[in-house]
């Protein structure tokens, strides 16, 4: 289980880019450009995330609010898991009676924790705090995401937070592999 750690989850502002553009860089092969960190904190910057301990930035999460009809959630009826056919009904079906503006989902974009700092609680800390806020501030009515079908370790946490996966998206990623979205109801 987590052992104690002191970190602190705050928001995100212009000058922690640099550092939280480190991380990623440290965390993950998916990375971005400046400007569009730029531009997701300027949008959305109470649900841009950082975890600090010891003025130090070793997590962050980066979210946007997007409308419920955007079609990953959709995709082609062959990429559903089949297995999970009558959850993904459901869900699907939820996300269908959502076709009116006024329906909004959390995309966490991106998430990560530096692997020195990992096991401690803070991806769930940072998720948690994102969820919350996506809820309160946007009223969105699910989050989704996608991931590595091989991450373990993020998927492990998504399922412990109430996400199932719904979609397989093939070759998602630049080396071809494919992506899960999975999707928590709120
Ligand atoms: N093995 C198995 N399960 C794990 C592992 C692991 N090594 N690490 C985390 N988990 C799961 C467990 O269920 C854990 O619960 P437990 O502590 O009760 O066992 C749960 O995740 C929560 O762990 P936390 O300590 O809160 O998570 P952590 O701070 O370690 O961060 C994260 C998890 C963000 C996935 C981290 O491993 C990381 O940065 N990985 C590299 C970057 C990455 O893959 N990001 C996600 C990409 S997808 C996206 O961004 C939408
Ligand atoms: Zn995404």
């Amino acid at each position: 289980m987590s052992q104690e750690i002191n970190f602190i989850i705050r928001n995100a502002d212009e000058n922690d880019i640099p550092e939280v553009m480190e991380v990623n860089l440290r965390t993950l092969p998916e990375n971005y450009w400046y400007g569009f960190y730029k531009f997701v904190l300027e949008r959305w910057g109470d649900i841009f995330l950082v975890a600090e301990m010891d003025k130090k930035i070793i997590g962050y999460i980066m979210n946007r609010v997007e409308d419920a009809r955007d079609p990953v959630l959709y995709g082609k009826e062959n990429e559903l898991i089949k297995e999970k056919k009558r959850s993904i009904e459901d869900i699907m079906s939820s996300f269908k009676n959502m076709f009116s503006e006024s329906h909004k989902v959390g995309h966490v974009i991106s998430i990560a924790v530096l692997p020195e700092y990992r096991k401690k609680g803070i991806g769930t800390a940072l998720l948690n705090e994102a969820i919350n806020r996506m809820k309160n501030n946007y009223g969105t009515e699910a989050v989704y995401l996608e991931v590595r079908v091989s991450n373990k370790e993020a998927i492990s946490l998504y399922k412990k937070m109430g996400f199932e996966e719904v979609r397989i998206i093939k070759e998602y990623y630049r080396n071809g592999e494919d992506a899960y979205v999975m999707v928590k109801k709120l």
